[in-house]
């Protein structure tokens, strides 16, 4: 298995950057995620330059949802990066992180009275998913006294070749507006007296491991674009969404790199706008490509079971990592104290959940175990602790950060104590 090059194996233990995972696990307990803020920074800076390598207008927004901790926000916020928020609270995290406003996009399909008058108040830009979203929007900035830029999301009808769960561009998916409407609600918008139609946003999917769809996008776009110039739209940006996706199963899968996906979609974007004598800024929203393989998930073995096949019961399940169980998807696993022994087991890797679909990873060759090892889920940084739940009353585990030689906490761990809290007694279960 070709390792990323932040984890190593010295002396038959895996390590993450100068860190030792074993000595990790012991200092703050399992299961735990920990991430390489060094492989957080090369992970943004290889992406924004292969962009800005063909056009110098570009503007990365991470997709918080990948990753919501604050730490990591505030680093891509020291390096530039605005944000593509998707809730008011991911709002929130991106404005607490400091990210200006100006570089924000509040997306969302289904975005309450609350979300809007917050963006607005905010001075944030809305992406908006419905000729309905509009009307509301209009109505609320009226109320508010302000004017508010939007972009229209549009649904480009491109098939992905992804998990059909995560194809979000397809003509039957719950997002965007369809291309034989886009340029009607454009033309809604500019009638608007409080809304200032001035982008236009699209995200295909994710996980997408080739670059074709992301180049059929552009053309969709770029067509849309040149009606709605015509209409009278000075377009101020143009945002691809996300998607690129990354290589899980280490030994089988490659994934483009960043400045492949550069290499061919913009070209085509810089092409376009040229011909329609338009020089909107880029936005791209990369989640996963920027967090996905920073991170590891360290989780210890309760016991090992053989019955109709060899079983590893560890300390973390869907509660913490849900993708396994959700998508069927592929994350590495390996035995962080073991690391160079021979793998001469093939363990399927079971959480502690009540359900038999709580399985982290399926028949892999592994060395004999024990209870008490540790293992490294490998890629969780993406849609891993953002996506934790606290099924069967699991305080959700803490994050660590390590950068050089230092480690420490980014977010604690959860108690019961903090679960049980949240709850109330019922005013007539008094006695
Ligand atoms: N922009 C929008 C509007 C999105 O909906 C998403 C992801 C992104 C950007 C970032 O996409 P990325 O670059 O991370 O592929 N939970 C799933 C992934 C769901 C993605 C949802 N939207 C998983 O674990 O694979």
């Amino acid at each position: 298995m070709t390792l990323p090059e932040h984890l190593t194996i010295h002396e038959g233990h895996l390590y993450i950057g100068m860190h030792d995972c074993n000595d990790l696990a012991k200092e703050y307990g399992t299961p735990v995620y920990v991430t390489d803020e060094e492989k957080l920074r090369q992970n943004f800076i290889r992406y924004n330059d292969a962009l800005k390598a063909h056009y110098s207008d570009v503007q990365l927004l991470y997709a918080a949802k990948a990753n919501g901790n604050l730490s990591i926000l505030k680093i891509f916020a020291s390096l530039g990066a605005g944000a593509d928020v998707f809730s008011s609270g991911e709002l929130h995290l991106a404005l607490l992180a400091g990210i200006p406003p100006e570089k924000l996009l509040f997306n969302g399909s289904s975005k309450t009275h609350d979300d809007l008058r917050v963006a607005v108040e905010k001075g944030v830009r809305i992406s908006l998913d419905s000729f309905d979203e509009l009307k509301q929007l209009d109505k609320i900035a009226g109320e508010l006294g302000r004017i508010v830029e939007v972009s229209f999301r549009v649904n480009p009808a491109i098939d992905v070749p992804t998990h059909p769960k995560i194809a979000t561009g397809l003509a039957t998916s719950k997002f965007g507006i369809p291309a034989d409407q886009i340029v009607d609600a454009y033309r809604a918008a500019l009638e608007c007296e409080n809304v200032d139609p001035v982008g236009m946003h699209c995200h295909i999917g994710s996980q997408i491991l080739d670059v074709t769809p992301f180049v059929k996008e552009m053309e969709v776009l770029l067509k849309v674009a040149g009606e709605i110039t015509k209409m009278g739209v000075h377009l101020k940006f143009i945002d691809i969404g996300g998607g690129l996706g990354i290589a899980y199963d280490h030994e089988k899968e490659v994934a483009p790199t960043p400045k492949e996906y550069a290499d061919a979609v913009m070209p085509v974007f810089i092409a376009g706008i040229q011909k329609l004598g338009i020089k909107p800024q880029l936005w791209v929203e990369p989640g996963r490509n920027l967090v996905g393989d920073t991170t590891i998930l360290l989780t210890r073995v309760n016991s090992v079971k053989t019955s109709h096949k060899k079983f590893v019961n560890v300390d973390a399940g869907f509660n913490l990592l849900i993708r396994p169980a959700m998508y069927g998807s592929h994350h590495d696993v390996i035995a962080v104290g073991k690391a160079d022994e021979e793998k001469t087991e093939e363990y399927t890797v079971t959480g502690p959940i009540c359900e038999t679909g709580d399985i982290l990873a399926e028949n892999r060759k592994l060395p004999e175990l024990e209870s008490g090892d540790v293992l490294a889920i490998l890629d969780t940084g993406a849609y891993g602790y953002s996506m934790a739940s606290q099924y069967n009353c699991r305080p959700r585990c803490p994050e660590v950060m390590i950068f050089e030689d230092r480690h420490g906490i980014m977010r604690r761990g959860e108690s019961v104590v903090d679960i049980v809290n949240t709850m109330k007694r019922l005013p007539w279960h008094e006695k």
